[in-house]
């Protein structure tokens, strides 16, 4: 029997859609990478793991809906049943989420829901808190805001810059979504 099939959403460097790659042995296949932005990086990624790829361009269809209802085509016509949010930088509408409703999860780096948004690790850093971390999370209409999965802490230590706090963070990242991705695909076949 085939495996079931996933998609990754994602806008930019795709470290995480990277992760989810390396990790293989998920219990689903990534069939299909969703992006908004024709020259993320990411794409170089999806071409490397020889993942078929549909990226668009929101402002060349006349609304949010209309953009949607071609992602949803997309994901039909590819038998896609989970969808995975890596670095997707657009709050999803009713379209999709009616569409895959509990059946989409975003990871986010905070602990939500504290710093919800853009820039968590730079709002976590800014306001000198003791700890962050990463949350997986499913997705509904709000900002980083449906019930969460799993969360991982990491301390944030007197000596850190921005940069070696964002580094710590992806680490747990690239650790912690493929086995919550896993865990979850798994829990769904029982
Ligand atoms: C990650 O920090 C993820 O938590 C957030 O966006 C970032 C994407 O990074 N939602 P990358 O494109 O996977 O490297």
């Amino acid at each position: 029997m085939r495996n079931i099939r996933a998609a990754v959403f994602a806008s930019g460097t795709g470290s995480n859609f990277e992760a989810i790659m390396k990790a293989g042995n998920l219990g689903c296949d990534i069939h299909l990478l969703i992006c908004d932005q024709p020259g993320a990086t990411v794409l170089e990624k999806a071409k490397h793991y020889s993942v078929p790829t549909y990226v668009f361009t929101a402002k060349d269809f006349p609304s949010k809906q209309a953009y949607e209802e071609q992602i949803v085509k997309q994901l039909h016509d590819a038998g896609i049943y989970w969808v995975f949010l890596a670095g997707y930088m657009r709050i999803l509408g009713k379209t999709i989420l009616r569409a895959y409703e509990g059946k989409i999860i975003n990871i986010h780096p905070s602990l939500l829901p504290v710093f919800p948004g853009k820039d968590a690790i730079g709002q976590a850093f800014t306001a000198k808190v003791a700890k962050t971390g990463v949350t997986v999370h499913y997705v509904d209409e709000g900002m980083d805001t449906g019930p969460i999965i799993a969360q991982e802490e990491v301390e944030i230590f007197e000596y850190d810059t921005i940069d070696t706090l964002k580094n710590r963070i992806q680490k747990v990242e690239h650790d912690l979504y493929p086995r919550v991705i896993k865990a979850l695909v798994q829990k769904n076949k029982a």
